[in-house]
């Protein structure tokens, strides 16, 4: 079988060469928003299939028909990866895009429409262990080797898509540029859905009435979603994602750091991110 995890290299950042290519990658950074287009960003295992689904459901009301129906990255595509263009090409009525770009790449092209923009970030240290798991049962990733060696590349941002630092200071720094910008926190999302979906139901400008809410809410739930083979990756072939090595719908915790993470490690961490997110208009708790 031909090797998955080939890399492709964009702007000095790293690719999954699988699903990206040189080609892929210049058709999104020059990409013709639409002002009805609605554009899902974030890096990635931090709750991007969650903001899909949530999207999904706040736009079809409730109904789960869609969600339950056709996969996530039919009716979601990622813009980077290589068969966005098929998918767009049948596309009707307004568009959900989803992209793990960093900002300096997207900008230039985002910036000529008015597409609304949903930036979804997640507690970095979660993230680690959520991307190093991945990287276990994904083979178009590379082998991330032990979590201490796995952790030191992701805080060096040389592990695919680049830095989470860089990631997150890009969209949040310049999130007064894009006119319809929504930032929340996978945190958020996992203490309240309720009031996630009402933020993103009146971002989309998209009322639902509160039976509808909690129709969205059930089926957009962790248990829900994990039993949703057009969200839970079971889909794909064995050979590309590997189910036996792990699931993609792993553990949807908040927290779940503590459990992986030593002290030592934890305060490395603290140390990256103080020195790294210090020059960054973000505040965040010292929790999150
Ligand atoms: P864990 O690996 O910590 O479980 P992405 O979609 O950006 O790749 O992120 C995947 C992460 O989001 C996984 O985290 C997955 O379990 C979690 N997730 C997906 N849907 C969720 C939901 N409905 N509730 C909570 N977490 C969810």
């Amino acid at each position: 079988m031909a090797r998955l995890d080939v890399t492709e290299t964009f702007d000095s950042i790293t690719f999954p060469g699988h699903m990206h290519t040189q080609d892929s990658l210049n058709y999104a950074t020059n990409f013709t928003f639409q002002d009805t287009d609605t554009v899902i960003v974030t890096y990635p295992k931090s709750g991007t299939t969650w903001m899909q689904e949530i999207l999904t459901l706040v736009l079809s009301k409730g109904d789960p028909t869609i969600a339950q129906t056709q996969p996530n990255w039919a009716r979601a595509p990622w813009l980077e990866q290589y068969y966005c263009p098929d998918v767009l090409k049948f596309s009707t009525g307004p568009r959900i895009i989803t992209t793990h770009l960093p900002y300096h790449l997207l900008a230039p092209a985002l910036k000529q429409s008015n597409a609304k923009v949903i930036y979804v970030a997640r507690n970095l240290k979660d993230v680690a262990v959520s991307y190093y798991h991945f990287h276990k049962m994904a083979n178009f990733l590379p082998d991330p080797g032990s979590f201490p060696e796995f952790l030191n590349a992701f805080l060096k941002g040389t592990v695919h898509y680049g830095s989470w630092f860089e990631h997150v200071k890009g969209w949040t720094d310049h999130s007064k540029d894009i006119q319809n910008f929504l930032y929340i926190t996978y945190e958020e999302m996992w203490q309240d859905l309720h009031g996630a979906l009402q933020t993103v139901s009146r971002f989309m400008r998209c009322p639902l009435a509160e039976d509808e809410l909690m129709l969205a809410q059930k089926y957009c739930s962790f248990n829900s979603m994990k039993e949703n083979a057009m969200v839970n990756y079971t889909l794909i072939p064995q050979e590309i994602m590997d189910h036996s090595k792990g699931k993609f719908m792993r553990k949807g915790k908040v927290g779940d750091w503590r459990n992986i993470l030593t002290e030592e490690q934890s305060c490395l961490v603290d140390d990256v991110y103080s020195s790294q997110m210090a020059d960054s208009s973000l505040s965040l708790n010292g929790e999150w």
